[in-house]
């Protein structure tokens, strides 16, 4: 509990005024919270914090100042009990929003006698640290907040970020994430894209570029399907430097990373977050058990802070993507293939003898990295001239490709499955009225179906026409005709799919 001898120096300084005990004036009541605020965390209250409070004390409901500002009442909700938490602590009594108001003025009132005698005194004279006793030692800059753009100390956890090797250009995608963090400062980032096509490295490229900027950066990959008490206990030790609290039984379950995130500038990084969804589901349902997560990011879109979450994977999470708004954004980068001109050095790198069909070949496999990658060694191990041997549309599948395609496939639902297959058969892209006519699934199944494969960029969607890549085509091509796994729409026969 706060014990203050001189708290009041800069809220009220004319000593008549104070002697006898009256009503605080809204600025008062405010200078006064954003003291006992700064004592308790370092940092003053935000804007939007103030705005809470400013609401308050004008005796607005939540959803009044949430419209006031242009927020959702959850977030607006959100920001005030986390005040009334703080505030609560360090006067010793519950603090909510139907007695901050006389809270304010019964601990100003009860001060003000001692703020007489020590009119002359600074502002920080409280018994207390400035720092709050879990900001470490080597991040106390003497500011007022912690995240300027040039931190005193950089704190990092990147030993599960990747190396990187040989990296070609993608600026185009390198500015537009810079953007989203540095300029309009997002919560929260998806980067997503089919297996192989370069997003770790490309968010590792983006890390180098950016790390100066930020007060904390960790990286994690999710690959080994943390839950969320798991998560957020690695989390707040990087951040307390200490050893792990026993957060399990904790009820207020997001406070203790969230308040880390608002405290300080931070980047964190999360790959892998595939491995937090159900596989048999449609794309981007969390697992049984996983659902705190979604919780957690949505606090982290909603609530007052300048940290920013990067979310890769095959899959984004998609209740937070339904929330999508103008007010809340999200942006999505679906990455796509290298250009020609850098798909070109990928192959250049295996040292092939240059040919025509280079550009075709970079097509088939859409400029994915790792698809080029895979069919190159192959070439180079087989016969260099192996893809002038083939037919034009002739599309390789190495095993190690092979392999990486079926992780994939492995996550797809029976709708998924049924309505690639029915993709697979038509050699031209087809529309949503052809695909209704075709199917059996049900039109409102049959939509999400088709979201969810498009956001595992397993089928694209042109000018409202869909249609399969030709790897994909191929690959799942082999399983319908050997008619495996679930493939294979059972109204059609082998030889109707080898017909059409
Ligand atoms: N811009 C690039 N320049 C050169 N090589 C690249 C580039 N992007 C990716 N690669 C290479 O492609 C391969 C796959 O890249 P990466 O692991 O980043 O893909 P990913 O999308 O994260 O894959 P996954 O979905 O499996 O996580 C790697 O060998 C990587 O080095
Ligand atoms: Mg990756």
């Amino acid at each position: 509990m706060l014990k203050c001898t001189k708290l009041f120096s800069n809220v009220n300084n004319n000593t008549n005024q104070i002697l006898s005990p009256n009503p605080m004036s809204l600025e008062e009541a405010l200078k006064l919270a954003d003291q006992i605020v700064f004592e308790k965390t370092g940092q003053h209250l935000d804007d939007l914090q103030k705005a809470v409070l400013q609401g308050t004390l004008k005796r607005k409901i939540y959803r009044q100042i949430a419209e006031d500002f242009n927020y959702s009442e959850s977030c607006i909700r959100g920001v005030g009990a986390e005040l009334w938490k703080i505030l609560s602590k360090e006067l010793g009594e519950d603090i909510n929003k139907s007695n901050f108001r006389s809270a304010m003025e019964r601990f100003y009132n009860s001060n003000i006698l001692n703020f007489a005698e020590n009119v002359s005194g600074s502002v920080n004279i409280c018994q207390k640290q400035r720092h709050p006793p879990d900001t470490p030692k080597s991040h106390q800059p003497n500011q007022e907040k912690s995240h300027s753009k040039q931190p005193a100390t950089l704190h990092q956890d990147l030993d599960e970020m990747p190396e990187l090797g040989i990296f070609y250009n993608r600026t185009t995608e390198l500015e537009a994430l810079k953007t989203w963090i540095l300029q309009q400062n997002c919560h929260l980032i998806a980067l997503t894209g089919i297996i192989g096509i370069g997003k770790t490295t490309l968010a590792v490229k983006l890390v180098q570029q950016i790390k100066d900027n930020f007060d904390y950066i960790i990286w994690r990959s999710l690959e080994t399907s943390p839950t969320f008490a798991e998560f957020q206990a690695d989390l707040v030790q990087f951040f307390s430097q200490s050893q792990p609290e026993n957060l399990l039984e904790n009820t207020q379950k997001f406070l203790p990373l969230i308040k880390y995130l608002q405290k300080h500038h931070c980047l964190v990084v999360l790959d892998d977050i595939h491995h937090l969804f159900s596989s048999g589901e449609l794309a981007g349902k969390y697992k049984l058990g996983y659902e705190e997560y979604d919780c957690f990011f949505k606090q982290i879109e909603k609530l007052s802070h300048e940290s920013c979450f990067l979310l890769i994977g095959w899959e984004q999470p998609i209740k937070l993507l339904q929330v999508k708004s103008k007010k809340t954004l999200i942006p999505i980068l679906q990455l796509t293939g290298l250009d020609i001109n850098n798909a070109r050095e990928i192959l250049k790198d295996y040292d092939l003898a240059e040919i025509e069909n280079w550009e075709r070949l970079i097509h088939l496999y859409q400029g994915n990295p790792l698809w080029l990658k895979s069919v190159a060694s192959q070439i180079q191990e087989l016969e260099e001239n192996l893809i002038e041997l083939l037919p034009d549309d002739a599309v390789l599948l190495p095993e190690d490709l092979k392999d990486s395609l079926q992780q994939q496939s492995d996550r797809l639902s029976q709708p998924e499955k049924e309505t690639l297959s029915l993709l697979v058969t038509k050699n031209q892209p087809i529309s949503l009225a052809q695909l209704l006519e075709t199917t059996q699934i049900p039109p409102s199944d049959l939509f999400n179906t088709l979201q969810s494969l498009c956001q595992r960029s397993l089928i694209q969607k042109q000018k409202s026409l869909y249609s399969v890549p030709p790897v994909i085509r191929q690959y799942y091509g082999n399983k319908l005709r050997l008619n495996i796994e679930g493939f294979g729409d059972k109204t059609l026969t082998k030889s109707e799919f080898i017909d059409s």
